[in-house]
């Protein structure tokens, strides 16, 4: 039920690639579109088309505005502060990525590369005029014969990723949202319903290939000195063609869930009894994920906002009684609950294609994310009557939710936090108001700016720590890099050299710049 509540919209935008339309040869667009730079000015796009595509592999496909093309691979989850191109260039092979790099470098173009599209950081939306490398089609799941690892296409999305190896009787750590990538998520550390077994995303890596800002495409493993920073920061030093991961034989193919609507009344019930019975300190059960977020949903509740709230369970057909009898008794309004297996995940926590968040509407989509150690109680409250008073104020942001992610820690815990540049080892909770609307009149934005940065800034007095901690891929923009890097004067320095080996000039400055000073 609880499912259904979430995944009522059906899949009407399909990542279907658009085949055949050499949109290029059109030359009427050119005329009517206004020039972002000078190289752009004297409309040469069709010229800048035709020397690329006589770069590139037969397979490539170059998309220019006006066309289905160019209009389906700049669709983005977020309208705001979205990056503007003026054209979309989809490799077929990798080394097609390294030439259209060292193509725009040459003519001074500014160029990011683009996944699934579900970046939202306000830094991308300084590009403006360039050319977008759509790795759509480097979509490729090859398991090794050794079925220890797999080497992955740049541009490959969860989806494919679990239903390859799933086939296969393999699995890894990819993000639990089906329609995002392997690396927009992965670069930045990367979370995933498979990290209390085994770490990060970027903790599966074992080599990759990547396109970096001369234009070079080299393969780097551990032996690179920039290997420590593509665990973490990655987005800022290249563009990964290709990566090779580890992988592992399905140990424990069932999974279930079970979930609980509550009413605002149990907000400190409930978090209470999830720093109790269910995170412990950090010490939550590896098998154990639980989830939550406050939502308004008038047809049950046209006042208040009601929170969901999920435990999932690997291992088991249903959730150990150990584990729900807690929350049943605290009243639910609603429970339900189902076992399945581990693809099923996304659908149940409303992540999977068909799912609200896959789709791209046309909204504006923004976070204000916070890790913490445990639910500070009083807090929670605050957020929750802050959250509530608001989108009743301004019920354009009634569609806004508060997400509270608690995945299980084992596996990343395990890894030493110095290992690479993912900062924020030692935290077990993501926390992040998720303030969405159609986008309207700057007073409307600001409103969403204020609600989410009051809500983050009640939790981060409440945690009583100094330092604010923003998982990079959840990211505002407006944060500081110590906030998305880690506060160590090592890991500063240490990004600032790589930065100034390898990007010198801030080729791939787009997504959570680091700076040089
Ligand atoms: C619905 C939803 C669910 C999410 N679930 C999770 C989750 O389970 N775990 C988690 O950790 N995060 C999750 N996130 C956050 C997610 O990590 C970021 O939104 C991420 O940017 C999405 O990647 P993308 O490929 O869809 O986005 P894109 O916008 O395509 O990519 C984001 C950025 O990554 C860089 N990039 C992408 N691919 C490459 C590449 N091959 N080489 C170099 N740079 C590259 C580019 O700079 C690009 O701007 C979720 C976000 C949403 C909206
Ligand atoms: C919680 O864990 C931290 C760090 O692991 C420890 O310092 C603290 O004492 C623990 N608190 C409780 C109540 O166990
Ligand atoms: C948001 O507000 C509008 C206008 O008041 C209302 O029609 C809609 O049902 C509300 N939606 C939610 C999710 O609260
Ligand atoms: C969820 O898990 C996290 C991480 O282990 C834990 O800190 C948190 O208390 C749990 N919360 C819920 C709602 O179960």
């Amino acid at each position: 039920m609880f499912g259904s509540l979430i995944v009522f919209f059906t899949c009407y935008f399909k990542m279907e690639v658009a085949t055949a339309v050499l949109a290029w040869a059109i030359s009427s667009t050119c005329r009517s579109l206004s020039a972002s730079n000078s190289l752009w000015g004297i409309c040469p796009r069709q010229d800048i088309a035709a020397e690329l595509n006589a770069r590139l592999s037969p397979g490539a496909e170059i998309f220019l505005p006006g066309s289905s093309g160019f209009s389906q691979a700049t669709n983005r989850w977020s309208v705001r502060d979205a990056p503007d191109f003026n054209i979309v260039v989809v490799p077929s092979v990798e080394n097609d990525v390294a030439e259209i790099v060292k193509y725009a470098n040459s003519q001074d173009i500014s160029y990011l590369a683009v996944n699934g599209g579900h970046g939202a950081i306000t830094t991308v939306g300084k590009l403006q005029g360039g050319i977008q490398i759509w790795l759509d089609k480097l979509n490729s799941v090859e398991i090794a014969d050794d079925g220890k690892t797999a080497k992955f296409g740049g541009g490959v999305l969860s989806k494919t990723i679990t239903d390859a190896l799933w086939a296969q009787g393999k699995q890894t750590v990819s993000g639990g949202c089906e329609c995002t990538s392997l690396l927009g998520p992965g670069l930045g550390g990367g979370h995933g319903f498979l990290q209390g077994r085994h770490g990060l995303i970027s903790d599966q890596f074992v080599s990759m290939n990547i396109v970096l800002a001369s234009g070079d495409l080299q393969t780097i493993d551990e032996t690179s000195d920039l290997w420590w920073a593509m665990g973490g920061a990655g987005h800022n030093f290249g563009i990964v063609t290709s990566v090779t991961s580890k992988i592992y034989d399905i140990q424990y193919p069932d999974w279930a869930y079970a979930s609980f609507i509550f009413t605002g009344d149990k907000v400190e019930g409930l978090y209470g009894a999830i720093n109790e019975y269910l995170l412990k300190n950090g010490t939550q059960p590896v098998d154990i994920i639980n989830y939550s977020f406050f939502f308004n949903e008038p047809s049950i509740d046209p006042k208040k906002p009601l929170i969901m709230f999920f435990i999932l369970q690997e291992g088991v057909k249903t959730v150990n009684p150990a584990y729900t009898e807690v929350f049943e008794n605290l009243g639910p309004l609603a429970t339900d609950g189902a076992g399945g297996s581990y693809p099923d995940l996304p659908a149940w926590t409303g992540l999977s294609n068909d799912a609200i968040p896959c789709q791209k509407p046309g909204l504006v989509y923004t976070r204000f994310p916070i890790d913490l150690q445990t639910y500070n109680i009083a807090a929670q409250r605050k957020v929750y009557d802050m959250f509530a008073s608001a989108t009743q104020q301004t019920p354009a942001l009634n569609g806004s939710l508060f997400l509270f992610e608690g995945y299980s820690l084992q596996g990343v815990k395990a890894i030493p936090s110095d290992q690479s540049a993912f900062p924020f080892r030692d935290n077990n909770l993501l926390l992040a108001p998720t303030i969405s609307y159609m986008p309207g009149p700057p007073e409307l934005h600001a409103a969403a700016v204020d609600l989410g940065e009051s809500l983050r800034q009640v939790l981060h007095e409440a945690s009583g720590r100094e330092e604010l901690h923003a998982y990079v891929n959840y990211a505002l923009g407006s944060e500081t890099e110590k906030n998305w890097y880690g506060y160590d004067e090592w890991r500063q320095a240490r990004l600032k050299a790589l930065k100034e080996k390898y990007d010198p000039l801030g080729k791939f400055s787009f997504y959570a710049p680091i700076t040089l000073t």
